[in-house]
């Protein structure tokens, strides 16, 4: 690794070490390192459908068999996978902030709950989790870990068969109202939920140290985050695996795979010096 990286990866962790709340912003890069494929961006497909044409409200009204299918499919899919490094270095350094009473949350775009496995808990996960479900009906919301999460949907959701649609009554329902149940996903043309919204505005109020991993300081919603906290000078740092767009406001960038670069950036056992 260049010197200049190393360099920059010390003048990080001084940063770190005198920041008082720190926010990370994760996106699908850190989730990808584990494996886990990305349906939402481009080149996702399963059985015939684009995402876009599976995840949204009009698909589950019109097929809450197929859409469940699909939510089946990739529940069953990221219970093989495993948090990474990168997941388990920003869980480490959250609870040795809170042991100094300090603050330290974490805001993700992934919805595989791997932070979560990883052991994070000031957690917002801003588009939703796979393993929540949300009543059509009375919207009582809670995490749902079975697995198949009905029987009806054993061995299905393969994304290479068809099979015939499964009765409503026998998808998963509401245990306080037996409705039917939906993913507690944000799906396309839905907006993020207004206690999500405001949590994430509170936090980017307080944040002294911003670093976002496995996505673009330059698109949304990084960058809204990134400007607002760079007009404050508050340091940002990027860490993506692919190259940086000199738009970028970041005031580092590293280069590489999360999973290598924040035991780097946040470790405990290097620092202190
Ligand atoms: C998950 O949802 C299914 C279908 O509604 C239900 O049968 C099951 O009991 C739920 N599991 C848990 C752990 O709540
Ligand atoms: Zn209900």
């Amino acid at each position: 690794m260049a010197s200049t990286t190393t360099g920059k990866i010390a003048e990080f962790r001084r940063l770190l070490s005198r920041a008082h709340s720190v926010l990370v912003l994760t996106g699908a890069g850190i989730s990808a390192e584990s494996g886990v494929p990305t349906f939402r961006g481009a080149g996702g497909l399963w059985r015939q459908f684009r995402v876009t044409d599976l995840a949204t409200p009009a698909a589950f009204s019109r097929s809450p068999s197929l859409v469940w299918e699909f939510y089946h499919y990739r529940r069953e899919l990221v219970r093989t996978k495993q948090p990474n490094k990168a997941h388990i270095a920003i869980a480490q350094a959250e609870a040795k902030f809170e042991k100094q009473g300090k603050r330290f949350n974490v805001i993700t775009q992934n919805v595989d709950g791997l932070h979560r496995r990883a052991g994070t808990k000031n957690l917002i996960e801003m588009h939703g989790n796979l393993f929540m479900t949300r009543c059509t009906s009375c919207g009582f919301t809670e995490e749902n870990n079975s697995s198949p999460i009905c029987e009806s949907l054993r061995n299905r959701g393969s994304p290479a068969e068809n099979g015939p649609d499964i009765n409503e009554k026998d998808l998963p329902c509401c245990r306080k109202c037996k409705s039917l149940v939906r993913p507690h996903i944000v799906w396309f043309g839905e907006q993020i939920w207004d206690d999500v919204l405001e949590k994430i505005e509170k936090e980017i109020q307080l944040c002294d140290l911003f670093l976002v991993v496995g996505t673009s300081s330059v698109v949304y919603p990084a960058a809204g985050y990134a400007s607002i906290l760079s007009q404050k000078n508050i340091p940002i740092a990027e860490v993506n695996i692919e190259t940086t767009p000199s738009t970028s406001i970041a005031t580092y960038h590293f280069h590489g795979p999360a999973a290598q670069l924040l035991p780097q950036l946040l470790s405990s056992n290097i620092d202190d010096e």
